[in-house]
């Protein structure tokens, strides 16, 4: 069952989209179902000015990125490092077993953004 939370970000999604020069873009595949999160992160020094996503997937799916990119925006990439799935699933109202991968995905994505953004430097 989908959480009201779930449900809200479902219907008014933050953050979707992308960005044409953005500084750092990354994608991740949940390998249980294939759902595909893919994030644009615009960076002003270290610091995350915005981020956006696109996401083929489920209605969690979502709301999970739209949650985790509002985590992102404002924050510099060490404090990332710290965002992990229970955030984004108590910022979800805390996900069912069957929707749990989803937070999973979304920190799958803030992980890629750091390795990405390493690789480069
Ligand atoms: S069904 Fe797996 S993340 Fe949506």
């Amino acid at each position: 069952m989908l959480t009201d939370e779930v449900l809200y970000h479902f219907k008014n999604p933050q953050h979707q989209g992308s960005i044409e020069d953005a500084e750092i873009v990354a994608s991740v595949v949940n390998p249980a179902c294939g759902d595909t999160l893919k994030v644009y992160v615009k960076l002003d020094g270290d610091r995350i000015t915005d981020a956006k996503y696109k996401i083929y997937g489920c209605a969690a799916a979502v709301a999970a990125s739209s949650v985790v990119t509002g985590m992102l925006i404002g924050k510099t990439l060490s404090e990332i490092e710290s965002i992990k799935r229970e955030q984004v699933s108590d910022a979800l109202g805390g996900l069912s077993p069957t929707h749990a991968h989803t937070a999973v995905l979304a920190e799958d994505a803030v992980k890629a953004i750091l390795r990405t953004q390493r690789e480069k430097s």
